[in-house]
């Protein structure tokens, strides 16, 4: 099949790889942290409120590059079906990337905490202080995490349903790697 369709621009396929990588991290360490009573919880979530917010800052320069360079064409013969699920699902992701961190940071807000970044840098409050907010929130911040993981593991079967079985050049067209 064609192989040679044309790739993600660079910086589109630098930040879809890092970004990957940084939020199954955090998925990973949210899930890890309220499974912790130790320590260890408050290590995680030091790590967590910086981390969180970077994909956040990446997530809006990920958006202004995407709008900048539009996307190579999905293949002419994906069934319709197919290219709508495709399109519904990465704007899904764009979408959680933004909102789940916005959602963290309101969540600490309503529940009183100071948004620490590091031991000097704190973020101002977004949200006014408020038990019943807070719960909301929180379980919002979970069930978002949840829907994201998911989604990914759609977006993971297909991205390998391209590359393994149609073999399309929808992969490569973000690894970047073309086969000789
Ligand atoms: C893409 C970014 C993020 C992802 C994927 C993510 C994911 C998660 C997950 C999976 C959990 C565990 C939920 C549960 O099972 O109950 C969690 C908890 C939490 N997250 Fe996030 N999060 C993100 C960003 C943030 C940000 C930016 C903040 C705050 C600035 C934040 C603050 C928290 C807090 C306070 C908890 C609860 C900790 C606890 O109860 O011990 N998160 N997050
Ligand atoms: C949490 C992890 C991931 C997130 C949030 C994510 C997010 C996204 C988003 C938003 C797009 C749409 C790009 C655009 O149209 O601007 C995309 C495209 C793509 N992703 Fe991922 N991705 C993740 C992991 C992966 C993995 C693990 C693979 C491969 C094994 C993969 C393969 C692809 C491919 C091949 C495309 C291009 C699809 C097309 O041309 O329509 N992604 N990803």
């Amino acid at each position: 099949m064609n192989t040679s369709s044309p790739q993600f621009v660079l910086a589109a396929r630098v930040l879809h790889w890092l970004m990957a990588a940084l939020i199954l991290t955090m998925l990973f360490i949210g899930v890890g942290m309220v499974a912790s009573v130790s320590e260890r919880h408050e290590w995680l979530i030091r790590i967590h409120k910086p981390l969180g917010i970077a994909i956040l800052l990446l997530a809006v320069v990920r958006l202004i590059v995407r709008l900048r360079n539009p996307p190579p064409p999905l293949p002419a013969d994906l069934p319709a079906i197919q290219k709508l699920a495709a399109h519904a699902s990465h704007w899904l992701l764009y979408l959680l990337m933004l909102v789940i961190p916005l959602v963290g940071w309101a969540m600490l807000s309503a529940g009183g905490y100071p948004v620490m970044l590091s031991d000097s840098l704190r973020l101002p409050p977004i949200f006014p202080v408020s038990p019943v907010a807070f719960a909301v929130l929180r379980h919002t911040h979970a069930w978002l995490a949840m829907l994201l993981f998911l989604t990914f593991l759609a977006h993971l079967g297909a991205a390998l349903y391209h590359g393994l079985i149609r073999r399309d050049g929808v992969l490569s067209s973000m690894t970047g790697y073309r086969p000789k």
